[in-house]
């Protein structure tokens, strides 16, 4: 369920970083040039949501279905996450950030799973903003993933179960998808928690993505009306009575 309130700010912000490679080719730069730019974009984002207040952000670093691109971008990314990760791992643990790596991480390299191992364990008393790094992710991967859980637990598959057993557990649901790089497409991120996420697509490539193409996001999130399946009626005698609950006199007649 969703963390904000009408018109307010977004509790949980999830994004799809796209466009590193089209951002690198329109400079005549290597692919990998533009995922570096995009670890810079990451960087000054988080501290741009550390600003606003955002309580989650989940970052789609590495899909599934990434692993079929050429070796040697594959093996890029990843250098750069390892490096990226053991320079700005003391920032991040200063700044109050937690970090989560969700995915699989069977597939994952010894090296790159014990930096990640040590980035959450350093970082696990921290409380100021989540940052859940999705890596070797799939959408299906994690609702699979869960409901074989249950199945061997002997537990049945419902949704409040379900919904336990997946690798997003830890965090609500979120309240703003955004996807850069101009594709309107969710390409297996987080499927099941994006039920009632407002959806936000920008054609601003993921290196361009900055604190004013954020607060474009933001904005457009305060001008959504959530019902979460309610109609508009419901939606605005439930606002009405938020208000009123929260008047001077509303509290007094609650104390009384
Ligand atoms: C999509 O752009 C981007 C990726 C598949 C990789 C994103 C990864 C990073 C920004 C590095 C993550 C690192 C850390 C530290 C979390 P694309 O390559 O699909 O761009 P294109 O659509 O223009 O080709």
């Amino acid at each position: 369920m969703s963390t904000s309130t009408p018109g307010s700010l977004p509790g949980h912000i999830a994004i799809v970083m796209d466009g590193n490679g089209r951002w690198a080719k329109k400079r005549f730069l290597p692919r990998l040039a533009g995922h570096k730019r995009g670890v810079s974009t990451l960087k000054r984002l988080i501290q741009t949501c550390l600003d606003r207040q955002i309580g989650v952000l989940s970052v789609f670093a590495f899909s599934s279905e990434n692993w079929s691109r050429p070796e040697q971008e594959v093996s890029g990314i990843f250098d750069l996450l390892v490096l990226s990760l053991q320079g700005e791992l003391p920032d991040l643990i200063a700044n109050g950030i937690r970090l989560h790596f969700v995915g699989d991480r069977r597939g994952l390299s010894e090296t790159v799973q014990s930096v990640l191992a040590d980035a959450e364990c350093g970082s696990a008393g921290n409380t100021r903003m989540i940052l859940n790094v999705c890596l070797n992710y799939g959408g299906r991967w994690d609702i699979a993933q869960a409901a074989e859980g249950l199945a061997q637990r002997g537990e049945a598959i419902t949704e409040a179960a379900l919904d336990k057993a997946l690798a997003l557990a830890h965090v609500p649901d979120p309240d703003l998808l955004i996807r850069t790089g101009g594709e309107l497409r969710v390409s297996n991120f987080l499927l099941w928690q994006m039920a009632y996420s407002e959806l936000y697509f920008t054609d601003a490539l993921w290196p361009e993505f900055d604190e004013a193409e954020l607060d474009k996001a933001l904005a457009f999130f305060a001008g959504r009306e959530r019902r979460f399946g309610k109609t508009p009626e419901q939606v605005a005698g439930s606002a009405a009575a938020h208000v009123s609950a929260s008047t001077p006199a509303a509290s007094a007649r609650k104390a009384a």
